[in-house]
């Protein structure tokens, strides 16, 4: 399904701690409690963090990104996140196919994540990606005005 739009189509390709800034700041674009540049340093320097990014090609700035963390042949989705200005151009879903290709190309077997039960948008995408509800965990997320939203875990199978 690509949607992107125009001459400055993103090219999706891994990134690392350079895009750190640009990360926190779509993150804050993205969540009530966004996580700062310190934290996506931290995350791109630990080990069996594995990320991607839309790079837009005019400017080569961050569109969107994936990110998640291997540890014994499971991997876990942290956060994928797009910038307003680009979403519903099938950004995340260019982003998701390649990262779980790549997931899969180092025998990665099983992908989870935790998503807002109220996030229609992230259900819908996780959804069309195959993936199937293992879990729920109550009062899980804090949202805007400190309400805690529970979260449903979700898993894909990815061999
Ligand atoms: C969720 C998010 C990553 C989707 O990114 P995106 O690039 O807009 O997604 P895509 O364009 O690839 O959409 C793929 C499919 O997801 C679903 N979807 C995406 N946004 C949606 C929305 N606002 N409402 C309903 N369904 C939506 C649709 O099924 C869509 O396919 P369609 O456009 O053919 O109907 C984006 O909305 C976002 O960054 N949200 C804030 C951060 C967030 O919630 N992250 C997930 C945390 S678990």
């Amino acid at each position: 399904m690509i949607r992107w739009t125009s001459r400055a189509a993103p090219c999706i390709r891994p990134i690392g701690a350079e895009r750190s800034a640009e990360c926190a700041a779509i993150h804050a674009t993205s969540f009530a409690y966004p996580w700062h540049e310190a934290d996506f340093e931290q995350l791109f320097v630990a080990s069996g963090t594995f990320a991607d990014g839309a790079i837009e090609a005019k400017e080569e700035h961050l569109a969107g990104f994936v990110l998640s963390r291997v540890a014994a042949g499971e991997a876990e989705i942290l956060t994928i996140a797009v910038a307003p200005e680009w979403r519903r151009r099938g950004i995340a879903t260019s982003l998701l196919a390649p990262h779980m290709a790549g997931l899969a190309a180092i025998r990665v077997d099983r992908l989870f994540l935790e998503v807002d039960a109220e996030n229609s948008a992230a259900r819908a995408l996780y959804a069309r990606f195959g993936f199937e509800q293992v879990g729920e965990r109550k009062a899980y997320f804090r949202t805007a005005g400190a309400r805690l939203a529970g979260a449903l875990v979700m898993r894909r199978d990815l061999l």
